[in-house]
């Protein structure tokens, strides 16, 4: 017989099965003995909330009962019945129990106390089994199956952009080296250097940091792409906002201009944010609980003025702020923090890239809504930018959300193959190993714009968590690579 005939908790409790015999299977959360009864709050996976088990010490012997302490995994069958007690309207009473997986209780790290998302980092192969975390993952999914949604019911279609590659889209130079070479003990060419045409792919290669330039390929045959796939950069940052390896999603279009790919931007993440709102419902008001009691324990001028649900809600129902670079250089420059200098940077001269401390400002002071900044000088952004007419700027598009700073990163392409070509000489970037990126402008090139979503920022901005490490299973930054 098939061992999972069990009922999913979700499903129990949504649907009624009042009177039926059923089995759930689950990890348990807590219980409470006394001389008459245990009771056992089990939790599968599938929903917040935990399912209480009645056990009768006559039905179920006392060495099952004992070994069903927190941790442990459990089978149980028995009847839904209402429950006697105020916590839960049904309740199962048990009429078997199998113990599939014992816990020991002097040894299994996670208690029903509260523990420090620090600690629960260090047991990231067990912290799945908390609210918390069982609740970030939930959130995590319907986020990345919305992002599916959206675009497929848009008629993009799906690419799987190489994970390995021989370019650096960023240009930033900031890739994990991929090789079968023996470190110790590679192959040297005659002048001593190392020889990558006896590498595995003859070149060197390393771990993509964007999937876009392969985007850009896709997108002059379907016309409307995206990716969604893991990126990887060796930045050594240890913010709170940064991931060695984090998931990008990169839709790119032709025939869009820069302000259809803010239009889209701007109903893309609204989209996915409603459809967490309407589908994690519970998830997200555990969450917005979590981060309230988070909250309190700042000082005042730290709090943020919305609670989590507030601040979703907030971003869903109000247009963005649309404004150039030049413009929110203004801004920040006759801004008390510039003049009281609190920026740790101060803004004194057009051209400087925004740091986040201005990014936040901008969004969480001064306009109080999610900003998309436009039209950056060219010397701060990558080559593959259109250039605007006025010669100094591109046709550039970050997104800032409130408590994140840059949530997405974009542009409008350089369409025309002579000045693409001239921006990549006067950016020593290789023409001839790019051949098959230009061709894409010898041959039928059209205006098209794309941008790029970093996931976890998105997850970190739903769930309302502090720390980019805690919405990613198991985190990669510098100096961590366990589990
Ligand atoms: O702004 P970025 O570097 O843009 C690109 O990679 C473009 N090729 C995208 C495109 O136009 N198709 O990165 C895009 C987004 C950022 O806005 C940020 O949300 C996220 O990726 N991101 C990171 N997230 C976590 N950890 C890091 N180290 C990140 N670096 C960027
Ligand atoms: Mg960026």
């Amino acid at each position: 017989m098939a061992f999972n005939k069990r009922v999913k908790i979700k499903e129990l409790l949504e649907k009624d099965y009042a009177d039926q015999d059923i089995t759930i299977m689950g990890w348990v959360r807590t219980k409470r003995s006394n001389k008459n009864v245990s009771f056992i709050a089990l939790n599968d996976g599938s929903s917040i909330k935990n399912f209480q088990v009645v056990a009768d010490p006559n039905l179920i012997n006392e060495e099952t009962l004992k070994k069903a302490s927190t941790g442990a995994c459990l089978k149980v069958s028995g009847k839904i019945v209402t429950s006697q007690g105020s916590g839960q309207q049904i309740e199962l009473n048990a009429s078997k129990i199998e113990i599939l997986g014992e816990a020991d209780p002097e040894k299994y790290p996670l208690q029903p106390k509260k523990h420090s998302l620090e600690f629960l980092r260090e047991i990231a192969h067990l912290r799945v089994r908390t609210n918390t975390f069982g609740a970030v993952f939930r959130v995590r999914h319907a986020l990345a199956f919305a992002v599916h949604k959206y675009f497929n019911d848009k008629g993009f279609f799906y690419i799987h952009t190489p994970i390995i590659t021989a370019s650096d889209a960023e240009g930033a130079g900031e890739t994990f080296k991929v090789t079968t070479f023996d470190l110790k003990n590679p192959p040297l060419t005659p002048d001593g250097k190392i020889d990558y045409k006896a590498d595995f792919f003859e070149r060197e290669t390393n771990l993509t940091v964007s999937g876009q330039l392969e985007g850009e390929l896709a997108a002059m045959g379907l016309a409307d792409i995206y990716t969604f796939g893991p990126t990887f950069r060796a930045e050594n940052s240890n913010t709170t906002r940064h991931l060695a390896e984090f998931w990008m999603i990169e839709p790119e279009m032709a025939f869009y201009d820069a302000e259809d790919n803010q239009d889209l931007a701007e109903d893309f993440l609204k989209y996915i944010i409603s459809y967490a709102l309407e589908n994690c419902k519970d998830d997200i008001e555990f969450l917005d609980k979590r981060a309230e009691e988070e909250e309190s324990t700042k000082k005042a001028d730290k709090r943020s003025e919305m609670g989590l649900l507030g601040r979703l809600q907030f971003v869903v129902e109000n247009e963005f702020q649309r404004l150039t670079y030049t413009e929110a250089i203004d801004v920040l420059k006759n801004s008390n923090y510039n003049k009281k200098k609190k920026f740790q940077y101060l803004i004194e001269n057009w051209g400087v890239d925004l740091q986040s401390e201005h990014e936040r400002y901008l969004v969480e002071k001064h306009f109080k809504k999610p900003v998309i900044l436009t039209d950056y000088p060219k010397e701060i952004k990558a080559f593959y930018m259109r250039q605007n007419d006025d010669g100094k700027t591109v046709a550039a598009m970050d997104i800032l959300f409130p408590g994140i700073g840059e949530i997405v990163g974009g542009s409008q392409r350089e369409e025309r193959l002579d000045l693409l070509t001239k921006r990549m000489e006067e950016m020593n970037i290789p023409t001839e190993e790019m051949w098959w990126y230009l061709d894409t402008r010898r041959f039928g090139s059209t205006p098209h714009a794309g941008f790029g979503l970093g996931f976890e920022r998105l997850v970190l901005f739903v769930t309302g968590m502090g720390n980019i490490r805690d919405v990613i299973a198991f985190p990669r930054t510098p100096g961590h690579a366990e589990f």
